[in-house]
């Protein structure tokens, strides 16, 4: 019924970022497709940016907070370990008496929170649900490693979905994960694992810490899966496909994932540019965009996909 997305005013570009690591404009943009991104300033927390991206969404589906029943919140990078970001949200919209929590699922988080609401809504257990993405990877980001800090951004997104009748909604979502590869993508400190101690803070424990490569060709393999067996399931062919909505991790992905599908350019929503990975934000976030810019249509068949810590991968496809 709506969407919504926020990000912080911050700009942080790669000429910036050339000043402080090991790197070059060139070198971004030709390896990931990312000339900027957003980034928060001190103090401006995942729930901050939460509730102005699910304020949009809101006003946007002509919903008041009160009538909302469920928030779902898709994050890694909660304000605190808890309580959530959801009951965060919640109490900063007034949102009553919605039931609120987070689920973790790395920047499949949007597409796994959604598939949580959605299947809550067609069990008749709630009527009307708020599914936000929202991220601040820049908190966890370690400025020093050059692999990954010219990748992450922030910002949050958000849908309001709602009970009626029809053809619109969510056609299906499917998801997967595999623990073994854990250890591909993780921030190892500030858990119970590894307590924040003296020592774990100067060993860096506390930042994100990815192996890109490996996560590469994992990733292109598994995405394209996720859309096949979407495509499949619901016996559908790639070329009726209007919309893909990818996660935006890299360009040089989502290009191999589209030309694997056969799906040209501008059935491809591209926006990695302007804000980096801001991993379960990023879907909500294109999704917004791709909406208030007229790049949806009503009777639309949108499909998104998305990869990420777990590891996690899913799809969703949506009648619009
Ligand atoms: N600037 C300049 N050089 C760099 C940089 C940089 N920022 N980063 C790495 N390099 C160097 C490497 O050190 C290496 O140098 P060497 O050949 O001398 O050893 C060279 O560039 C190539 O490194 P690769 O890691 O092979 O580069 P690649 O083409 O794989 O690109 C990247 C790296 C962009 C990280 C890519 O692997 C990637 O996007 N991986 C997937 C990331 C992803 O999707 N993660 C999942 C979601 S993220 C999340 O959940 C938060």
């Amino acid at each position: 019924m709506g969407t919504g997305s926020y990000v912080p005013e911050k700009v942080l570009t790669n000429q910036e970022l050339e000043r402080i690591v090991d790197t070059s404009n060139e070198w971004i943009i030709s390896r990931t497709g990312i000339k900027e991104r957003r980034i928060t300033t001190d103090g401006e927390a995942s729930s901050a940016l939460a509730t102005n991206a699910a304020e949009n969404a809101l006003e946007m589906a002509g919903i008041s907070p009160e009538e909302l029943d469920l928030i779902v919140v898709g994050t890694v990078t909660p304000d605190m370990l808890f309580p959530s970001v959801g009951c965060m949200v919640q109490d900063k919209l007034g949102a009553k008496k919605a039931a609120a929590f987070d689920v973790s699922a790395g920047c499949t988080g949007f597409i796994y929170a959604l598939s949580v609401a959605n299947s809550l809504i067609r069990s008749d257990t709630y009527k009307k649900a708020l599914v936000i993405g929202t991220e601040n990877l820049s908190k966890i980001t370690d400025y020093q490693d050059r692999g990954t800090c010219v990748l992450l951004g922030d910002g949050s997104g958000a849908v309001v979905l709602v009970r009626e009748e029809g053809e619109r909604g969510i056609i299906s979502t499917h998801l997967h994960s595999d623990g073994s590869y854990g250890n591909l993508l993780y921030q190892p400190g500030g858990g119970t694992a590894v307590p924040a101690t003296h020592e774990s803070i100067d060993n860096r424990l506390h930042y994100l810490k990815m192996d890109g490569n490996k996560i590469f060709k994992i990733a292109v393999k598994s995405l394209e899966d996720a859309v096949l067996e979407t495509l499949a399931f619901n016996n559908i062919k790639d070329s009726e496909i209007d919309l893909l909505i990818p996660h935006q991790a890299n360009l040089r992905i989502i290009q191999a994932i589209a030309k694997r599908l056969n799906l040209p350019e501008e059935k491809v929503f591209v926006n990695i540019h302007k804000y980096g990975n801001t991993s379960s934000a990023s879907i909500p976030i294109a999704l917004d965009e791709a909406n208030r810019t007229g790049r949806i249509k009503e009777g639309n068949l949108l499909i998104f996909n998305a990869f990420g810590a777990g590891l996690t991968w899913g799809a969703a496809m949506v009648r619009w």
